[in-house]
């Protein structure tokens, strides 16, 4: 009988191949309703000369389980174990995803290329806000509510007194309120004006700079930004300055620098005169340093403004701004 169950066992014991049957098997001989214990209920039925060598063939046979029991879980655990590792196998020699690069924009690269010059000649940089009060983009730089100079910018207006600023100058003003002299900071960053066409986009890029101390000199700003061109575009590049007007700078210039295009020889670009406008400047009109109360009879400074994308333009030879805001990836990925 004993022998039998053994056997039995045995056989359920081959046929399980996962612990949940394996688990079966437990219950079905060791359980409370189990073939074991069975038995031993039936001990009491037995003669009493049989019963202890039932009773110990019984507990022989129940250890045996147990310990067949337990060596078989642990085996089917551990193929278990190995079976879920090998479905989380992950071959990390397999290629990876592709990401493409992106590339930097032409805009910020010459952007970074002009601040990092300025930093060099002892410049550092100041932002401002790009919704600015009309305050500080034209009354403190001397462009009063019915001056003619307002019209040589288009002007988005949010309120009366609240606009998109029209180039970066009024952060002049906002840095030269935040210290005192000596100043010396350029401001780059997003100016807008209502215009579009194929040298015009309604947002684009202006650096401002403003050097403020005593004894600054018109021929300290020439060499500020003649240093500047030709770090920029080349040691041989021609530059001069033209007499011009702005309200916040007196005297005012314009600046043009050799046509890189044709070698100043004259072209579509330089619309045959050779030359190339890059840059306002000036030295700071009075007036604009008294309203941030600075003492003008012992300071002086100049100022300077620049288009970035122009810059850009002449740079990397392209000719029509949009391409810059259109995000056209055959453009973009030329830089
Ligand atoms: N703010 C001028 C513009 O947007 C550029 C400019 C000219 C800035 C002369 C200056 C300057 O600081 O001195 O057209």
């Amino acid at each position: 009988m004993v022998e039998e169950i053994k056997e039995r066992f045995f056989e359920d014991l081959n046929s399980a191949e996962d612990l949940q049957k394996l688990n079966a098997i437990r219950v079905k001989y060791l359980g409370k309703k189990g073939v074991l214990t069975a038995q031993l209920k039936l001990l009491p039925s037995l003669p009493p000369s049989e019963r202890p060598l039932v009773g110990k063939l019984i507990n022989e046979i129940k250890v045996l389980i147990e310990k067949e029991l337990s060596s078989k879980e642990a085996f089917l655990k551990e193929a278990e174990l190995k079976k879920q590792l090998l479905s989380e196998y992950i071959d990390i020699t397999l290629p990876g995803k592709y990401t493409p690069f992106g590339s930097e924009h032409p805009l910020n690269k010459v952007l970074a290329e002009i601040i990092d010059i300025f930093i060099r000649m002892g410049f550092s940089v100041e932002e401002g806000p790009e919704v600015e009060l009309d305050y500080y983009n034209f009354e403190a730089l001397n462009i009063p509510k019915e001056h003619p100079a307002r019209d040589m910018q288009d002007t988005f207006y949010i309120s009366d007194e609240i606009l998109l600023r029209t180039h970066t100058s009024p952060v002049q003003i906002r840095g030269m309120i935040k210290r005192t002299p000596p100043v010396r900071f350029i401001a780059p960053g997003k100016v807008y004006r209502c215009d579009a066409d194929i040298s015009h986009t309604p947002m684009f890029h202006q650096v401002e700079g403003l050097m403020i101390d005593e004894n600054v000199t018109f021929s300290n700003l020439k060499g500020v930004l003649v240093t500047f061109i030709h770090l920029m575009f080349g040691q041989d590049v021609p530059v001069r300055f033209r007499p011009s007007f702005f309200p916040f700078t007196e005297p005012s210039a314009e600046v043009d620098m050799g046509c890189i295009l044709c070698r100043c020889h004259g072209c579509r670009v330089c619309k045959n005169s050779g030359w190339l406008e890059i840059l306002g400047a000036g030295m700071v009109h009075p007036v604009v340093l008294e309203n941030v109360g600075y003492d003008t009879e012992r300071y002086n400074g100049f100022a300077f403004g620049m288009g970035v994308e122009r810059i850009a333009m002449l740079k990397y030879q392209i000719d029509d701004i949009r391409l810059f805001f259109e995000n056209d990836i055959r453009f973009l990925r030329q830089f």
